[in-house]
């Protein structure tokens, strides 16, 4: 726990102040201070903790102009749930908007009594005299607080409580995060020991170019691999279910996968596209960024490879290792091999000691079934000042290539620092360079474009040769953070498709941390159906950056059901679009390539369960229609105009629906 130095300096007038409002309950009654529980059990954006008796810069808590002594200053979003037991009588606060909050801030406090809201503030502004909330615990067993932002986005929205606190009979009331006390509930039914195939399929290669392609299958091992029809110049290892080669002609070929094991076999046809185009499927696979940071090495890269496979996430269809930011050098660092030096004589990037052999790395990627990705800056320095590629791009392709690199990450940064201007043609410049540089080399290497949506690249990314493109800033694992970067997907539908994708930013799931220390995501386990569910449906890339290794079982659960990925990976590639929205409650509909199927997402946004109705007409369906609950691999029955569920809070129902015979 992070130590509170204001904490040392308490004036003893406080202590009083406690003891005499203490005085005035009933015989028996105790009273819990808000700023006295163990801070950290809050859940609050970019990991701030909140702050005892002062404003989170350390000044006097003020609200519309009044100091404030006994509180504790907050953020959005601010989650925090007790434990009551039924043992309390009593919850009071003041509420406002901290006066160090911008101009633009706002936020609003909810209160949940057993999952009901019985609380709500009105929007509170900066200026905003501080509401006065006093709620009645009797009988009461869980109290929620919850601070919001409206939805209107994150502004440095502070806010204080003032003289809050529960008065409860008997042991102190526990304070839990939302992660420790939401149950992680499983709902991927176990994977069958008999053979089934899964993962894309559908697979783009360029004519002449290195073709690796796994096929992914669960059941029980050994697991013999058989592909017929597959193009001249393709072999299969029948052991791995790697097939390798060289295409030489352009054309379409629609090839027979087999798995077979002792109790039976799996068949599944795949579309090999020798073509103009790759990356036909969203790009799935793991990326240590989100759990590592800055940390990452060859040791923790390897590792990660090996939890992929003993995990058996490579048998669902994951792909991917990609390595982010930090893989070079700092310029004069002691970590290159050459004296401080990046590159060598002839501007070539180094190996250095934190990935001493990127060959040997790669290969051991590729032997293990996996592609393997990079990550660089169209910048002099990448995002946390590492060598980065301006003016050696055909330099650095080649050298990539001659690793064995298959996925560039091209991360924006500090560009601005080499370019000032950012008109339309300045932003697309430094891609444009960097694809010319990898068109020169006779690889098929993904280019994923990182620059957080400037200039609305989803208008123009594939234009200049990008298979994917951010769309908005780093996603956190906060309610507001996920809820405001996927909901805002609405519109740029008509840009994606097969090699062309518009990315949301990497999963927030399982183990992450951004660094040395890690923790559970903070998302609550409906939220992360919720993100799965989102970036499947938006047909977005799934990229992991979680520690594979200390993945729990529902984690697991998020990663391998193969009915959630195949919307994702359908061969259509189309982005789901939103056909609702009301009330915090919004309806999301995929087309998929067999067109007598949809699958739909019933998303609830609010704090409490509701109940969402999709009406054909809503959903552009008519007739009777089966409906299958995705998560759960299981037929909900038959529905004749409408299908209606009630979603948890932060929730989603996800289902497809196949129109009946
Ligand atoms: C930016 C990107 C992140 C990550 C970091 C690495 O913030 O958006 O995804 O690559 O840089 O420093």
């Amino acid at each position: 726990m992070r130590t509170n130095p204001s904490l040392r300096s308490i004036p003893v007038l406080m202590a009083a102040f406690f003891c005499s409002i203490t005085s005035v309950h009933a015989q028996g009654a105790d009273t819990l201070w808000l700023q006295k529980i163990d801070l950290t059990r809050f859940t609050q954006d970019w990991n701030l903790t909140p702050k005892a008796f002062l404003s989170l810069e350390k000044e006097p808590l003020m609200i519309a102009g009044k100091k404030f002594r006994n509180g504790l200053a907050s953020q959005t979003e601010g989650l925090i749930r007790f434990e009551l037991n039924g043992k309390a009588q009593k919850f009071h606060t003041l509420f406002g908007l901290d006066d160090a909050s911008c101009k633009s801030s706002s936020v609003s406090f909810s209160a949940l009594a057993d999952g009901k809201e019985v609380f709500r503030s009105p929007v509170m502004k900066r200026g905003s005299k501080a509401v006065d909330v006093n709620i009645n615990l009797n009988g009461v067993k869980q109290l929620s607080l919850v601070i919001d932002d409206n939805g209107k986005g994150l502004y440095n929205d502070k806010a204080d409580f003032v003289n809050a606190f529960i008065v409860h009979q008997g042991a102190k009331p526990d304070a839990f995060n939302f992660n420790y006390i939401n149950k992680r509930h499983v709902l991927t039914p176990p994977e069958s020991p008999r053979p089934k195939i899964n993962g894309a399929r559908v697979f783009g290669v360029r004519a002449g170019h290195p073709f690796m392609f796994t096929i992914a299958a669960t059941g029980k091992r050994p697991m013999s691999f058989a592909a017929e029809n597959l193009p001249q110049g393709l072999s299969l290892d029948t052991k791995t279910g790697i097939i390798t080669g060289v295409v030489n002609g352009k054309g379409e070929t629609v090839v027979k996968l087999k798995a077979k094991n002792e109790l039976g076999a799996a068949i599944r046809e795949l579309k090999v596209i020798v073509g103009d185009r790759i990356a036909l499927t969203p790009p799935m696979g793991w990326n240590g960024y989100n759990r590592y940071g800055d940390s990452i090495d060859h040791v923790t890269v390897r590792n990660g490879v090996d939890a992929m496979v003993s995990s058996g996430l490579i048998n669902h269809g994951w792909t991917y290792i990609n390595i982010d930011d930090s893989w070079s050098i700092k310029p004069g660092s002691k970590d290159s091999m050459r004296m401080g030096e990046p590159r060598d004589a002839n501007g070539m990037i180094n190996a250095n000691k934190k990935f001493p052999d990127m060959k040997a790395l790669t290969d051991y990627i590729h032997s293990k079934g996996f592609k393997a990705g990079i990550y660089s800056s169209p910048s002099t320095l990448t995002c946390s000042d590492y060598t980065a590629s301006y003016e050696f791009e055909e330099k650095d392709a080649r050298r990539w290539a001659d690793w064995g690199f298959d996925y560039l990450k091209h991360d924006y940064c500090s560009y601005g620092d080499v370019v000032k201007s950012k008109t339309l043609e300045t932003l697309k410049k430094p891609y444009i360079v960097m694809r010319d540089a990898l068109d020169k080399v006779d690889r098929d290497i993904v280019f994923s474009l990182s620059q957080y949506g400037m200039g609305n690249v989803w208008e123009w990314g594939d234009q200049i040769g990008g298979n994917s493109w951010r769309t908005t800033g780093d996603l956190i694992d906060t309610w507001s953070s996920l809820s405001e970067t996927g909901f805002t997907q609405v519109g740029k539908e008509d840009f994606a498709g097969p090699g062309h994708w518009n990315d949301p930013d990497m999963l927030v799931v399982g183990w992450v941390g951004w660094g040395e220390w890690q923790y559970p995501s903070r998302l609550t386990a409906d939220e992360q159906y919720t993100h799965m569910s989102l970036w499947s449906l938006l047909a977005a890339p799934l990229l992991m950056g979680c520690d594979v290794a200390s993945m729990d079982a529902f984690t697991k659960n998020l990663f391998t059901n193969d009915e959630v990925i195949e919307i994702n990976q359908d061969p259509l590639g189309k982005q789901a679009g939103r056909v609702l929205e009301k009330d915090g409650l919004e309806i999301w509909i995929k087309e998929l390539e067999d067109g007598s199927r949809v699958a739909v997402g019933l998303f609830n946004r609010n704090s409490t369960t509701k109940t969402i109705k999709a009406s054909w007409n809503v959903l552009g369906l008519s007739g009777k229609q089966t409906a299958r609950d995705v998560w759960r691999q299981k037929n909900e029955g038959v529905f004749f105009d409408s299908f209606s569920a009630a979603v948890p809070a932060h929730g989603v129902k996800l289902i497809t629906l196949r129109k009946v015979k």
